[in-house]
């Protein structure tokens, strides 16, 4: 029985896997820092990456479920608090209670963007997470994640710089969007900005890092989840071993009673 069970239990694992070579279409796979049952943000990447919000994306697309107190989170970009407060203060946000105008506060959310009918980023990693599954028993997602930022990032670098004209929209072609071509234009192009930490603006390295910070702003507790559910295996594991033996204890002396001579005694001869 423990042998089938096996068995069973390595085949799913390996249709998992098969399921995603499958897949694969013109989607990169990128192996992120935060993938895995174990997997941590980058801290470095999702500040370089937020740059590239800050100075790119944030011109047409919002972030407006994500709060700005929790660019402070340390399992994030652990920002200086002081500096978020600063960065708050710069925008200008409309009351919700009083209607007015007044400068940000690092309780207010990123303000959205509607200007270019861009969508909201907020949780475009985790809308567009298509790529890793879910297939077969999800083994694939929880060892390479859900693959959002795989989508974006070869969004990003999948332009292949035609253009075309359709009712007065310019389309530019880019064979990841499922119509293969969309309204949003190239966004990056080498060096547009000089990151803090001195990495070369490559456009490679702009996309992982902006697709790395769109999937903490989808899913900041990332990190505390994985933290959470591998102690909750652990207690799980322990409670499981303690219920086995509690068991074997609680039916030993019955079991010492009906031997499998003795049982054999109480079938009827045939
Ligand atoms: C000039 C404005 C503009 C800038 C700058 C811009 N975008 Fe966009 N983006 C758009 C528009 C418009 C769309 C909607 C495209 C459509 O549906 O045809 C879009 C769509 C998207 C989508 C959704 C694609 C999908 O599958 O629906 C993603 C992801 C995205 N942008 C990411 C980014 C990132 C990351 C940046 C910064 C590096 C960025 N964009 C910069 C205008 C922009």
């Amino acid at each position: 029985m423990m042998k089938i069970l096996l068995i069973s239990a390595i085949a799913a694992l390996g249709l998992g896997f098969a399921a995603h070579a499958n897949e694969g279409g013109h989607v990169t796979d990128i192996p992120f820092s935060f993938e895995g049952p174990f997997g941590t943000y980058d801290q470095q990447q999702l500040r370089r990456g937020f740059q590239v919000y800050r100075e790119v994306c944030s011109a047409c697309h919002g972030l407006k479920y994500v709060a700005l107190r929790t660019l402070s989170d340390k399992d994030g970009l652990a920002m200086n608090p002081d500096w978020v407060r600063a960065y708050a203060a710069e925008m200008s946000v409309t009351d919700a209670e009083t209607g007015e105008e007044r400068a940000g506060k690092e309780t207010d959310h990123f303000p959205a963007n509607t200007s270019a009918g861009a969508p909201d980023l907020s949780l475009m990693a985790k809308s567009r997470a298509g790529f890793h599954g879910p297939y077969g028993t999800g083994i694939a997602q929880l060892v390479q994640g859900m693959g959002g930022p795989e989508y974006i990032y070869s969004l990003l670098t999948g332009y292949t710089g035609e253009e075309t004209e359709t009712a007065g929209n310019v389309l530019y072609e880019n064979h990841i969007f499922p119509t293969g071509a969309l309204q949003m234009p190239p966004p990056l192009m080498a060096d547009m900005i000089d990151y803090e930490d001195g990495t070369p603006a490559t456009v490679d390295q702009m996309a992982r890092d902006v697709s790395a910070f769109l999937m903490w702003a989808a899913e900041p507790k990332l990190v505390d989840r994985k933290r959470w559910g591998f102690v909750a295996v652990l207690i799980l594991s322990l409670l499981t071993i303690l219920l086995y033996l509690a068991n074997k204890r609680l039916w030993a002396p019955y079991k010492d009673r009906f031997r499998e001579d003795d049982y054999r005694e109480h079938i009827p001869e045939e």
